[in-house]
């Protein structure tokens, strides 16, 4: 049984298949519809979410599954204090997977020790978000037609953001890519993560200003300051607004340039942006639901 906590849990030629997979499934949804025909995925969200929940059951959905869950702590029995691991074990007598989502760093991991069914980590709190990686990694193979020898500029919380940490683990198992990390000092990634760039040898700059930079990228990842992980305030409200991207800051922009960002947006792209073919964020969500698509068959061994 395999689970997917990290996106290193999958080899590059595992994601590569997941992505085939997820093209053919977007050619071709009716071949794909009666796959999981008497399986259950239920989704444990402990944290707010819209696309990644919904698109993991629309995803169920539409392989002919069933879908069971709750979409916030207090509506489970982790509000009268059972752990997640006592709740998982539950919830794998009743559903065939699991996809999960919590505010705690590792807790999809304790969960898996437990599970009798696959988990799917769905974002642990500033740690790693491996399913939103496939949905950038299919975005960016659909509208580069090839993943590698490519510019990316990671901008904003890159700090908090989990989908960025899993993101560049990913890209660092293609070749040919530079990083571009643009944030605010206070927010620039974790040494773990700087540690996974040296360690693999990669061509990377951290800087705090995107107009420096933005003629030079391929793939712009925008990111959202990630209020909910900061400890005050204050400093939420300082950093909240230091990158938004507007059509004026994209006059230098190459024309072929990906703009893609996990969402929520709060005001780091502003909606002007949403109308120029460069935008490729929602493109990204329904993308999303087709990868998921391929990771669920992949998990229940029904590839
Ligand atoms: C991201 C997340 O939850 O980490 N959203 C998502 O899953 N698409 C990004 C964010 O919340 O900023």
């Amino acid at each position: 049984m395999r689970h997917l906590i990290s996106i290193t849990d999958l080899t590059k030629s595992e994601i590569d298949e997941l992505i085939e997979l997820g093209l053919k499934i977007i050619e071709n949804p009716k071949d794909y519809s009666e796959v999981c025909r008497g399986k259950k995925l239920a989704t444990l969200f402990f944290e707010p979410s819209t696309r990644t929940r919904l698109s993991f059951e629309a995803a169920m959905l539409e392989l002919g599954g069933q879908v069971l869950g709750f979409s916030s702590a207090d509506t489970s029995s982790a509000a009268k204090g059972e752990s997640v691991t006592d709740t998982v074990r539950t919830v794998a007598c009743y559903a065939d997977i699991i996809a999960m989502r919590h505010n705690k760093e590792g807790a999809p991991l304790a969960a898996a020790m437990k599970s009798t069914v696959p988990i799917i980590n769905a974002g642990d709190g500033g740690h790693q978000h491996p399913t939103q990686t496939l949905t950038d990694l299919i975005t960016i193979k659909r509208e580069k037609g090839y993943i590698g020898d490519i510019t990316v500029g990671f901008c904003g919380d890159l700090q908090f953001g989990r989908t960025v940490h899993s993101l560049i683990k990913a890209l660092l198992m293609y070749s040919g890519i530079k990083f571009v990390l643009i944030s605010p000092n206070e927010l620039r990634v974790p040494g773990y993560i700087r540690e996974a760039l040296r360690h693999h040898n990669a061509e990377f700059v951290e800087i705090e200003r995107l107009e420096e930079v933005i003629d030079e990228l391929d793939v712009l990842y925008m990111t959202r300051v990630q209020r909910e992980r900061f400890f005050n305030e204050a400093d939420y409200v300082r950093l909240k607004d230091s990158y938004i991207l507007t059509l004026d800051k994209l006059k230098t922009a190459k024309q072929e340039l990906s703009i893609l960002h996990p969402l929520p947006r709060v005001n780091e792209i502003a909606v002007e942006v949403d109308d120029d073919p460069r935008a490729c964020y929602f493109k990204q969500v329904l993308n999303g639901k087709y990868i998921r698509m391929a990771l669920i068959m992949k998990l229940l061994e029904l590839v």
